[in-house]
């Protein structure tokens, strides 16, 4: 029984543990939960090539002894487990909560198999109740920005991304980027919604992670709930 939401992403992280076989290349993600599965990993001691989405988890993968490969010279993952902000139908995502979303994208489509792993709270009916981050390049973001309203508006969403800020200063992504929050609301169609985003110059990409989850793995009160698309 896993009630309390840090319990509910720890077994989700220790099932997605379990999938690894000795041999493969794994993609480990980002995030609180994506950090109980890599600790769950590496308690295994199994021979696995871990290719970590972000500097935090490379850090903690290399602290636990996990052996790290690159994308790029490393071209075929396996098996890539990662968290996700919301879980939506046919297991639509929205990640980047944690500012690594462009390394995670990579990384996903890099895999032959993704499993997002999270606490129950992130399954909604409809995504974007949690605000979409978008990556943009640092260079006249401001004017990215305003181009991004635009964009947004010809999907029906009237809002306006506000830049991630942390201490007084706009957070940067391992790549040097910043991050803008769009607090759409419902998100009724994300395919539309992607194109148009990606559409914007100066946008390197979004949150929205469609079609790209092969399954689910959600730590609920009752235990490990297994979705498929
Ligand atoms: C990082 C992410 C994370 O996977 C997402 O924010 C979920 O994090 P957590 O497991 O801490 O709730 O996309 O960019």
């Amino acid at each position: 029984m896993s009630s309390d939401v840090e319990d509910q992403k720890r077994v989700a992280g220790e099932a997605a543990a379990a999938l690894v076989e000795s041999g493969m290349t794994v993609g480990l993600g980002t995030g609180s939960t994506a950090a109980w599965f890599v600790k769950a990993l590496a308690a295994r001691k199994l021979d696995i090539l871990g290719v970590p989405t972000s500097q935090t988890t490379a850090e903690l993968a290399q602290s636990l002894g996990i052996r790290l490969g690159e994308l790029g010279p490393v071209k075929d993952i396996d098996l890539t487990i990662d968290g996700a902000d919301e879980i939506g139908p046919g297991l639509s995502l929205i990640k980047g909560g944690g500012a690594a979303l462009l390394r995670e994208k990579l990384v996903w489509e890099a895999s032959k198999r993704c499993v997002v792993i999270a606490d129950a709270a992130k399954r909604v009916a409809v995504l974007g109740k949690f605000p979409l981050p978008i990556e943009v390049v640092a260079f006249g973001h401001e004017t990215t920005a305003l181009r991004l309203c635009d964009a947004l508006a010809l999907c029906d969403l009237g809002v306006a991304p506000r830049l991630r800020m942390r201490d007084g200063a706009p957070v940067k992504t391992d790549g040097g980027n910043l991050i803008y929050d769009a607090a759409c609301g419902r998100i009724e169609e994300p395919a539309a919604l992607a194109d148009a985003l990606k559409s914007v110059t100066g946008v390197v990409d979004h949150g929205l992670f469609l079609d790209l989850a092969d399954q689910a793995l959600v730590g609920a009160p009752e235990g490990v709930i297994v979705l498929e698309p």
